[in-house]
């Protein structure tokens, strides 16, 4: 056989490349869900591992006592896996509400998500803020409704809400037979098959290949009553529902709905495969010099999240690469763009779902952490050969403020260090008041990372400060050829981010309209210009 070329060899490991995150509400059964996964690909052999991690993840980090206190995870990390000639890649985003920035840049990294919703509850609170930057960035995403064992909302409801709350239409896959204590199956309306559910412990599964909705067959595994009702409901959906396009999936357009029960194992497979067979491979990134294609040789990439302190025993950083072109090949040296320096990438680590391995080779759609003494900041681009330099990461508008002050005024030195490296790691953002008195505030995006930030530079930097809480809640970028600070003084402050962008602060809405209404030429952005 002969030898792949280098190219042959990129092109083959982009195509097989499957790179995702699910979005969803806190206990909608994400993590369930991604065990359910990594059980399939063979990466975990025990149910209930991801779990175990879930609730003693960094156990031994010290300052992420907050997250094992509270049971939540903070962290996001990376899960790798094989599945049918397929190769994985999950980034998990932190569930909790408190850590979104970092589940929001997460998401640039991904070339496709899966929605994970609870049949109960619906389209939940951080479901939509999330499902918004998808969308955003018109990516792909694929839809898995679960719980289904449990009485939840008719499927026609949930689409209903998913067009009302999302604004985008969804096309079922698969359609519930039954629900909660009637559940009996779930009919897939690609392969004219049905998923039966049995025995009294829901812990079988048998698939049964029909002719169509109207095979007898159907009749005598679901009974009349079942029956009657998936026909009603197929032949309503036939008639007036949205036809699988293929370019409007992978547009952001339409949603492929799939109907399930992660934590019984039902209906994972076939969302699974379904998956792999449409979601796409590694897509192209937006840099200043154009397009940057996936196939090239040139090895790129950018660092899209930083994490501290992920092994107690070192003080190192973490940087999440996520690769965008070529080859990586552990050793190999690369320009590190923004300081124009070469860097060698020496110990790359893979995130597996539960060790951390050292990687020799990773193709464009991985992700690879590296060690980061201090030298990486979040956006920074690496690239072989040419100079590519990443789009920028938006910024995400803070919604909770403090303003912080130093309790030992000789630890100065110290305390600018942890400002400057804490948002670097992008966990905070800091603002510089623009009146006569010099005071440094902090936005947010969850109370947390307050808590996060204030022990973290006690027990990494040796200084104490306080966080004073203000009263707003939104924050604006204002562009305008000239600013008139005296119009932000009711309910509002104009402050300057670290690169003296005006930003104006807003108590409530209302003092943000007032403020739009005074200033019909500034224009009001909710990232930095
Ligand atoms: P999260 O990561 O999205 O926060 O959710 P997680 O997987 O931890 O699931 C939240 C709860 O929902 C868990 O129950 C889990 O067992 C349950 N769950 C997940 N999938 C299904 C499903 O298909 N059907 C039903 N009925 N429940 C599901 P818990 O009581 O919080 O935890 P545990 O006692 O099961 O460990």
């Amino acid at each position: 056989m002969s030898k792949l070329t280098i190219a042959d060899e990129i092109k083959q490991e982009v195509e097989r490349r499957r790179t995702f995150a699910i979005i969803s509400h806190p206990d909608a059964g994400k993590t369930t869900l991604t065990e359910k996964l990594l059980l399939f690909g063979g990466a975990i052999r025990e149910a209930g591992s991801v779990k175990a991690r879930k609730a003693s993840r960094h156990a031994t980090s010290d300052w992420m006592e907050i997250e094992k206190q509270r049971g939540i995870s903070v962290t996001s990390s990376v899960m790798q896996f094989d599945y049918s000639g397929h190769r994985v890649n999950i980034l998990d985003t932190p569930g909790h509400q408190d850590f979104s920035e970092d589940t929001y840049r997460t998401l640039t990294a991904a070339d496709s998500a899966v929605m994970l919703i609870d049949v109960a509850k619906g389209v939940e609170a951080q479901t939509i803020k999330l499902f918004q930057v998808c969308s955003k960035r018109g990516i792909p995403i694929f839809t898995f409704v679960n719980k289904l064992d449990r009485e939840g909302k008719s499927p026609f409801e949930l689409m209903e809400e998913l067009e009302r709350v999302l604004g985008i239409r969804a096309v079922p896959m698969n359609w519930p037979i039954g629900m909660g204590r009637e559940l009996c199956g779930v009919y897939d309306r690609m392969k004219n098959q049905v998923e039966l559910f049995q025995g009294n412990d829901h812990s079988t599964i048998e698939v049964q290949k029909v002719a169509d909705y109207n095979d007898p067959h159907i009749r005598e595994m679901a009974g009349d009553y079942l029956t009657d009702q998936l026909i009603q409901d197929l032949e309503l959906l036939d008639v007036a529902g949205d036809q699988f396009d293929y370019d409007k999936v992978r547009a952001g357009e339409l949603t492929p709905l799939f109907f399930g029960s992660a934590v019984n194992n039902f209906g994972v497979q076939t969302f699974l495969e379904n998956f792999l067979q449409l979601a796409p491979s590694p897509t192209p990134r937006q840099s200043t010099s154009g397009e940057v294609d996936p196939m090239s040789e040139k090895f790129s990439g950018y660092v899209f999240k930083i994490q501290a302190n992920m092994n107690p025993a070192h003080r190192d950083r973490i940087a999440f690469l996520r690769i965008c072109s070529g080859r990586f090949e552990r050793g190999m040296s690369v320009r590190h763009v923004r300081n124009g320096k070469d860097i060698k990438l020496s110990q790359p680590q893979q995130f597996l779902a539960q060790d951390r391995d050292i990687v020799e080779n990773a193709y464009p759609g991985d992700i690879i952490g590296l060690f980061d003494p201090g030298i990486f900041r979040i956006g920074d681009s690496l690239s072989q050969g040419s100079e590519i330099v990443f789009d920028e990461l938006p910024t995400f508008s803070p919604e909770i403020f403090a303003k912080v002050t130093v309790k030992n005024a000789l630890k100065h030195k110290q305390y600018q260090k942890g400002i400057d490296q804490l948002t670097e790691e992008g966990t905070i953002q800091v603002f510089h008041s623009t009146g006569g008195f010099e005071e440094t505030i902090l936005g947010v995006v969850g109370q947390l990372q307050f808590e996060v930030f204030e022990h973290r530079m006690r027990a990494e930097y040796g200084v104490e400060i306080q966080l004073h809480r203000m009263t707003f809640q939104f924050a604006r970028w204002i562009v305008d050829d000239k600013i008139d600070p005296s119009k932000y003084r009711i309910n509002s402050t104009l402050v300057k981010d670290k690169k003296d962008n005006y930003v104006a602060l807003f108590e409530n809405e209302y003092a943000m309209r007032t403020a739009m209404d005074k200033n019909p030429t500034s224009k009001f952005l909710e990232m930095a210009p």
